[in-house]
């Protein structure tokens, strides 16, 4: 069941958080496992639970409180959603699109997503970190199925440059100006929430992917239809089902991601300035 989501709504929770700070964010950033302690980098944050924002969709996470950070990194304005929505866990993609909409209606021009990934390019390994340079959306969903919102963006947006390359190449001298190599590549993003099987593996690789998830995609062409310019990267936190002899579990990516989170927030930090 497709949940409509109006432009009226959006403007509503637009008008919420406008009224609870006086920083007017630029920069929107969705960041994946591992990379929440940036929320204790803002400066002056405004915290603004999900539950309080209208018609927000409200994490189901336990111990999970989901909230935006609204504040300053390295002196540049921008929102943070801490907690973030994934289809694996019974959102529609329209609840997915609907803070990146948000985000747009409070002054967002850019956004960083970032996710933690299996590399399915076997020259990756575990611990590195790719540029998103394009996607594929294999979640068999899409947030724009409906009525579409010409306020928000074109019924048929295009999606030829859906990863800024002026973004991409700054993410890749800045990993290079901090002294390591940074990979770039397809992110295949899939519903889950198993992990893809061996076959599928050789069937993404086959299809042009370099890694694989299970988020970003609805995020991404959201802000896209709504004229958000985007950077994402992706965290290599394990190789993909069957490059190696050994199952695939959740510990061993919170593991990974933990290990490159010093490199992952360096680079984002250095980033920011100069998105
Ligand atoms: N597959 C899908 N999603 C993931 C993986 C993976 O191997 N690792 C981290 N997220």
């Amino acid at each position: 069941m497709v949940r409509i989501l109006t432009q009226s709504m959006v403007q509503e929770a637009a008008a919420f958080i406008k009224e609870k700070t006086s920083v007017k964010p630029e920069i929107g950033l969705i960041l994946g496992s591992g990379l929440g302690i940036l929320a204790e980098l803002i400066e002056d944050a405004a915290a603004i639970p999900y539950e309080e924002i209208p018609h927000f969709p409200i994490s189901t996470v336990e111990g999970h409180v989901g909230e935006l950070l609204i504040g300053n990194i390295q002196g540049r304005p921008v929102v943070m959603m801490k907690g973030r929505f994934h289809m694996y866990e019974g959102y529609g993609p329209e609840v997915t699109a609907f803070p990146v909409r948000v985000m747009k209606e409070i002054g967002v021009q850019k956004m960083l997503v970032t996710n933690a990934a299996g590399g399915v390019n076997t020259n990756y390994n575990a611990g590195d970190l790719m540029i998103i340079s394009d996607h594929l959306n294999l979640t068999g969903r899409n947030p724009l199925v409906g009525p579409n919102e010409s306020a928000f963006g074109v019924r048929f947006p295009d999606m030829s440059e859906a990863y800024s390359e002026r973004l991409r190449k700054l993410a890749k001298t800045t990993a290079e100006a901090q002294g390591f190599n940074i990979q770039e590549g397809v992110y295949a993003g899939l519903l889950g929430p198993n992990y893809e099987t061996p076959a599928e593996i050789v069937m993404l690789r086959r299809l042009g992917a370099d890694a694989v998830g299970m988020s970003t995609v609805a995020e991404v062409i959201v802000a896209r239809h709504t004229g958000i310019e985007v950077l994402g990267i992706s965290c290599i936190t394990n190789m993909a089902a069957g490059i190696l002899d050994q199952p695939l579990s959740h510990d061993e990516v919170m593991e990974t991601a933990e290990q490159v989170k010093g490199k992952f927030l360096g680079l984002v930090m250095a980033l920011i300035p100069y998105m």
